[in-house]
């Protein structure tokens, strides 16, 4: 049967950051994100009797690694299902590739959901993104929709280590405009990043025992809908996510020029009174979240921004699903 699903992409509010098992991606922390609506991945998958998976990703056949780890993910599907089949996939990411946005959030969380479905099994909202997050850490906060807590877990085997929605997507009208700085720049990925950054970061061990209150900071400040609260908490998770990458050996720096002038930049209208904040991931765009109402204003202020190349906008997103199941 041929299934087709749609996820969409996330951005962390408290940052995942180390492992504490790299081989399940058991966080070392939790994290607070917000599912995006404006960052889609939809996925068509079935299961086929062939000679190997074929994964298509916008238009181009995976090979080497990257199928690998596709199969891989595929693997536990199988298993799980006792197929031994395998699987034709097709994918496609509403939003610009090139631009170095991680998709592995909502591609793997799109393709936990379409793969679960096409072998039989019916996993809970829970187990898809235990699943999902065995593709990758982030992509377990994609499953649920609008703003999401991943529970580090206790368990070794995983099974605690879920996200779920805090929040509906209609509870907080936030905007996050995905400010794109350059095309196609090669990043460090986010494992090598955080494993160098655990294995010799002088700041990895104060980052992890940090991690705990900024959620809880987080998660209330969602709750009131607190602005200010949740722009001090996210701003201070991203700099000390980065701050211990910075003092690894030898330091991992994500940011580039523009990076620097638009965190300068929010802060500065921030002062001149548009309630704002941004955040970075294991990269060198900005995202800039606020309150929907100020969103054209700071659209304006960063179309003019000469570091600035692209604007992506993006409100609280529905969580992963299957289209027309
Ligand atoms: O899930 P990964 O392996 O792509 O790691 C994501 C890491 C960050 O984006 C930097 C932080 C986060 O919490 O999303």
């Amino acid at each position: 049967m041929k299934v087709k699903s749609e996820a969409r992409s996330n951005i962390a509010l408290v940052k995942y950051w180390g492992k504490r098992d790299p081989h399940l991606n058991l966080p070392a922390a939790g994290s607070v994100s917000m599912t995006l609506s404006g960052l889609t991945t939809l996925t068509e998958l079935e299961f086929v009797d062939a000679a190997t998976d074929v994964f298509v990703l916008n238009g181009t056949t995976l090979q080497g690694k990257g199928a690998a780890k596709l199969s891989a993910f595929i693997d536990r599907i199988r298993k799980a299902s006792g197929t031994d089949l395998k699987v034709q996939m097709t994918s496609e990411n509403n939003f610009p590739t090139a631009a170095g946005l991680a998709s592995s959030a909502s591609g793997f969380a799109a393709l936990a959901v379409a793969s679960a479905a096409a072998a039989g099994l019916e996993l809970s909202e829970q187990q898809l993104s235990v699943l999902a997050r065995q593709g990758s850490g982030s992509a377990s906060r994609s499953i649920p929709g609008g703003f999401v807590h991943w529970h580090r877990g206790q368990l070794a085997d995983g099974t605690d280590s879920f996200a779920e929605s805090v929040a509906p997507p209609n509870h907080w009208n936030l905007t996050c405009l995905v400010l794109v700085t350059v095309r196609g720049e090669k990043d460090v990925p986010s494992t090598l990043g955080m494993n160098h950054t655990m294995a010799s970061s002088p700041f990895y061990q104060a980052w992890v025992d940090s991690v705990a209150a900024d959620i809880d900071e987080a998660l209330a400040a969602i709750e009131s809908k607190d602005f200010d609260r949740l722009a001090d908490v996210a701003e201070r998770s991203c700099l000390a996510m980065h701050a211990s990458a910075l003092a690894a050996k030898p330091g991992v720096l994500y940011w580039n020029a523009k990076t620097v002038d638009l965190i300068h930049r929010v802060r500065s209208l921030r002062a001149q009174g548009t309630p704002c904040f941004f955040t970075i991931d294991a990269g060198p765009h900005v995202k800039v979240f606020c309150e929907s109402e100020h969103a054209p204003r700071l659209q304006a202020a960063f179309q003019e921004d000469p570091n600035v190349l692209e604007i992506i906008m993006a409100s609280p997103g529905e969580g992963a699903r299957l289209v027309n199941p």
